[in-house]
């Protein structure tokens, strides 16, 4: 199911003046690939994702997930939509401060999934991430005790998690050392490999270098 943006436009206020960040933009986004979106700094690649997400409205445009068109979907429709098919993480990536990282996880599993608490349910798929992201040895700690660095791929395991159909993710290798951003791009890598719909946005060199699909978008005006 490919994401498909139709003329999509949005405006903002700033100081009582209107000013456009989206001006049409129309870009299909491939099924089960690892789609990058590039773009200066304040071009609107937030902005962007969160309509993709159904986070934010678009003021004019539509945006389809296949044949279903999500901006015209409520609160509860949208909801219904991100339960255990989407993974969102935006660019403040918060986790819960009275929760360990991995109860943080847990909590995300079991929101997604619909697993009423079991324990042993998902212990394996648990390591090999935290592994993969360097964060076994802190699964205990909370989020307080953590560097930024750390808490953002915390963030990240606990989008993946539930193994979702599509991820979204605002600048995930921001702020990340060399060593970090490539064990986050070989992760969201592959994910696209096993089916899942991968869109980020990235300035990283190495993420355009490892993107299916690119985009960079432009300032409107
Ligand atoms: N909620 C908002 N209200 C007003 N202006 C906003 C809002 N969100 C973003 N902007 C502005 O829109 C522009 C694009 O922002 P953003 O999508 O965050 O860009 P990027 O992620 O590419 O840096 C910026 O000028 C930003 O200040
Ligand atoms: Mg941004």
């Amino acid at each position: 199911m490919d994401i498909i943006l139709d003329e999509i436009t949005k405006k903002y206020k700033r100081d009582k003046r209107e000013f456009t960040v989206l001006d049409k933009v129309s870009v299909t986004i491939p099924h089960g690939k690892f789609t990058v979106i590039s773009g200066d700094s304040g071009v609107g690649k937030s902005t962007l994702l969160n309509i993709i997400a159904g986070l934010s409205r678009p003021t004019q445009g539509k945006v389809y997930y296949g044949e279903k068109e999500i901006t015209s979907l409520g609160d509860d429709g949208l909801s219904e939509l991100r339960t255990g098919f989407m993974g969102v993480m935006t660019q403040n990536c918060e986790l819960i401060p009275y929760l360990t990282l991995r109860e943080n996880l847990k909590l995300a599993y079991d929101i997604s999934t619909g697993n009423k608490g079991d324990k042993r349910a998902v212990s394996d798929e648990f390591e090999e991430l935290l592994g993969a992201l360097g964060l076994s040895h802190l699964q205990n700690e909370y989020p307080s005790s953590l560097s930024s660095g750390e808490i953002k791929r915390a963030a990240i395991a606990r989008t993946l998690i539930p193994h979702p159909k599509l991820v979204i993710m605002d600048e995930p290798t921001a702020n990340l050392d060399r060593k970090n951003v490539r064990a986050v791009l070989q992760l969201l890598k592959s994910f696209s490999i096993e089916g899942s719909t991968v869109i980020i946005s990235s300035h990283e060199q190495e993420a355009l270098v490892e993107a299916d699909f690119k985009y960079e978008l432009e300032y409107a005006t």
